[in-house]
């Protein structure tokens, strides 16, 4: 098509933002190199859901597919409160956690208004709040990869609206020592927004999550948590926020209407309900994979960066590239990240799988390397 030369007239601010790099698909890898075998270990996903009652319930939302979901998500908001000890009106739910953190910038951010990041984190942070006409400053992790608090405060001014928190961090898996976090949450003044991205925090080990609930009666502070990667329902596309009641209010308000579909709804509801079991059994098997994996990649030469969550941030051996190892490794039907769009050149991010799966990245690593 012949490019038309009308002025298009986007929002000024669609200028500065960057495209999300999603990883590669299976089904692109299999056409791109003509192969028959493909391993996708980029997205973090969780190669064991939906699991068993989550499908069950799948299956029964056929039946009421013809109609919109109920618009407040009755049913799974009540139980997501039940099992966080909350009241109803302390939960919202979105499309997966990528639409709930672009509502919560729309939420919250002005034009003009600075908003601290950590470097490296989840990037998505930077595009919806750029969008919004934010001004970003960011905070680079420290030489541990943990986040530097104290540079954070010093970075607040009286212009500062929102600090986007993840824990544990994307891409690099490292989570911060949970009194520091609740510290640090409990010292930030009242005119600054914490919005605290848990969407991997069932991975970490007991006793070393956060205990935000009570902080969310009296803190400026919205956690954000998602159905996608401990109960391995990327596809479904449910997240949800937790905060306190009029934020939850305007949230519903401003969110696209029935955006959380029937089929997700159901899953989730089932999965909290009735899979715990399953879901904790397959975490076990995912942090035991995650250690025999990093001591494969030790034993190859790479620099891991101990990891709490399902995938593990390594830095490669001396003279390797991330763009040329993903590359080669890609054609050779393994998909893991590159870390470029980080400004992580020498580092690649590697999600856990099937112990197959894992034992196929080795095998190919071993060609490459
Ligand atoms: C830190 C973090 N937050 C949010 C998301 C978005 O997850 P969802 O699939 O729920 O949209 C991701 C996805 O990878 C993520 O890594």
């Amino acid at each position: 098509m012949k490019e038309s030369t009308i002025s298009l007239n986007l929002r000024k601010q669609v200028d500065d933002c960057r495209p999300y790099i999603a990883g590669e698909t299976e089904a692109s890898v299999l056409k791109k190199y003509g192969l028959d075998k493909v391993v996708k270990l980029g997205s973090n996903e969780n190669p064991f859901g939906p699991y068993e009652n989550a499908k069950r319930a799948m299956k029964e939302s056929l039946k009421v597919i013809n109609r919109y979901p109920e618009d407040d998500y009755v049913e799974l908001t009540e139980v997501l409160a039940k099992v966080n000890n909350l009241d109803v009106t302390n939960v919202a739910l979105g499309s997966g956690a990528g639409n709930v953190i672009e509502t919560v910038a729309r939420l919250l951010i002005d034009e003009g208004d600075e908003v601290l990041v950590a470097k490296p984190t989840y990037r998505l942070y930077r595009e919806v709040s750029i969008l919004m006409g934010a001004v970003i400053k960011n905070v680079p992790v420290k030489s541990d990869f943990t986040y530097d608090f104290e540079a954070m405060k010093e970075n607040i001014s009286d212009k500062t609206k929102l600090i986007w928190l993840c824990n544990p961090n994307n891409p690099t898996g490292v989570i911060n020592d949970r009194r520091e976090i609740e510290r640090f949450i409990e010292s930030v003044g009242d005119d600054v927004w914490i919005v605290l991205d848990e969407a991997y925090a069932d991975f970490i080990n007991e006793g070393q999550r956060p205990e935000i609930v009570e902080f969310l009666k009296n803190k400026k502070l919205i956690v954000i948590r998602t159905f996608s990667k401990f109960y391995g329902m990327a596809g479904a596309r449910v997240g949800y926020i937790m905060a306190q009641a009029p934020v939850i209010s305007a949230f519903d308000t401003i969110t696209e209407p029935f955006c959380v579909n029937r089929t997700g709804l159901f899953a989730a509801k089932a999965a909290l309900l009735e899979d715990q079991a399953q879901a904790y059994r397959v975490k076990e098997f995912i942090l035991n994979e995650r250690e025999r994996m990093s001591r494969a990649l030790n034993e190859r030469g790479f620099t891991v960066i101990p990891s709490s969550s399902n995938f593990i941030f390594a830095k490669l051996p001396d003279g390797f590239y991330s763009a040329e190892i993903c590359e080669q490794l890609m054609a050779k039907g393994v998909i893991i990240r590159e870390c470029d769009a980080w400004d992580y050149p020498e580092y690649v991010r590697i999600t856990v799988g099937k112990k197959e799966e894992n034992d196929f990245l080795l095998s190919k690593l071993d060609e490459v390397i």
